[in-house]
């Protein structure tokens, strides 16, 4: 019997190095100014992802001819044959990052080459070209800082950024597409908790499956949002803001709509521990997430795990009052406490300490003080 690897095909399952990799140069970047900048709106009351800056980044590729030159040019409608495999064959991924500028003036990113590094990732399960994440990282700080006027001057706001790389190859075949586009946009946002109403509450059932084991779970690709909406509908219809996903016969707890989810809780062992699923492939491995372990397992104050943890182990620490907190994380809210899950037709209500003395405040106060810049960090990255 022929061996594992004998029958494998020859296809290259991790990322190809970025640095052996053709790529486009940022110092090759094309500027065309808008002619007529767009006036600025209130950074209050913005809904998220609705209002976009005066410029944007495209840089095309195709198998014939590479990687073209990256261009900023004013921000407007792509023209995309009908054909094109994004609009079809979702051969599509994006990225989420904010700009974020300090009381001193200066725009600030957070961890950005994390979010190259899980583009190329995405990139290689989608079968869309590689690049070199530092050289697009500085297009996009050359791009943020064109329209830097547009970061709201606000410590509760922010640049949105989003980068997004499409397969526009224009034949309806099912296959590695021979065209691309990478381009990034910019939209300004207000804060995630404008309801004033910091607590979340999730529906978790089984009837629906964001990810699975062998899928694209742990990339950013649409099609994992797009299928995710219909779930997210119903948890609405039963009076809950997002999905808790969950998997497996043992109800497995994974994640949130677009949040990773964190437990902190006395475990079955009596120990005081910080837990969150771990990266297995049908979890989205963000980098509020990494920056949580990170900075707990600085602390030294508590266990901090990734580990399995099921709906069952959740029921029984509430039962046995076990549970301190758990909370969402994310770029978009930081850090969000869960305060209801709705679980087999029972109200799940979670604890929380006071705020000012939770643990979920005080993440979201590190984190903050890093991305604004009230706490020098070399995870700042300088526009
Ligand atoms: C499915 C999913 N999980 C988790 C996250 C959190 O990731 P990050 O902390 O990188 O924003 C996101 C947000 O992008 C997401 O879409």
């Amino acid at each position: 019997m022929a061996s594992d690897s004998a029958r494998s095909p020859q296809v290259q399952d991790e990322n190809p190095s970025c640095n052996s990799v053709a790529s486009f140069k940022s110092a090759d970047t094309a500027v065309q100014l808008c002619e007529r900048r767009k006036p600025k709106p209130e950074s209050e009351n913005l809904s998220f992802g609705t209002v976009f800056t005066d410029h944007m980044l495209l840089i095309e590729w195709s198998s014939e001819g590479g990687w073209e030159k990256p261009r900023i040019q004013p921000f407007g409608n792509l023209s995309l044959h009908p054909a094109c495999s994004a609009l079809h064959y979702a051969v599509q991924l994006f990225e989420g990052m904010k700009a974020y500028r300090g009381q001193d003036d200066r725009v600030r990113l957070f961890r950005p080459m994390l979010n190259m590094d899980r583009m190329l990732k995405s990139a290689h399960r989608a079968c869309l070209p590689s690049f070199d994440g530092a050289e697009f990282l500085e297009c996009i700080r050359k791009l943020v800082e064109i329209d830097q006027d547009w970061v709201p001057r606000s410590d509760s706001a922010s640049l949105y950024i989003r980068p997004t790389f499409l397969g526009t190859e224009s034949s309806l075949g099912v296959k590695k597409t021979s065209k691309a586009l990478l381009f990034v946009i910019l939209s300004p946002v207000g804060s995630y908790f404008s309801t004033g109403n910091k607590s979340v509450s999730l529906w978790a059932d089984t009837k629906y499956i964001r990810a699975w084991k062998g899928g694209t779970g742990d990339c950013k690709m649409g099609g994992n949002y797009g299928a995710s909406i219909f779930a997210q509908n119903v948890a609405m219809e039963f009076g809950c803001q997002q999905v808790l996903w969950l998997y497996g016969e043992d109800h497995q707890i994974t994640e949130v709509g677009t949040m990773n989810l964190f437990l902190y809780w006395i475990n079955e062992k009596g120990e005081e521990e910080l837990a969150t699923p771990p990266l297995d492939g049908i979890i989205l491995p963000g980098i509020t997430r990494r920056s949580i372990l990170d900075l707990t397992r600085k602390w030294g104050e508590f266990k901090v795990s990734e580990r399995y943890l099921t709906m069952a182990d959740l029921c029984a620490a509430l039962e046995e009052k076990r549970v301190k907190e758990m909370f969402g994380s994310g770029t978009a809210c930081v850090v969000s406490h869960v305060g209801r899950v709705l679980y087999q037709g029972q109200n799940l209500q979670i604890p929380c300490a006071d705020a000012g003395n939770s643990l979920t405040s005080r993440l979201l106060k590190e984190l903050t003080d890093i991305q604004y810049g009230w706490t020098e960090s070399d995870w700042t990255f300088f526009v």
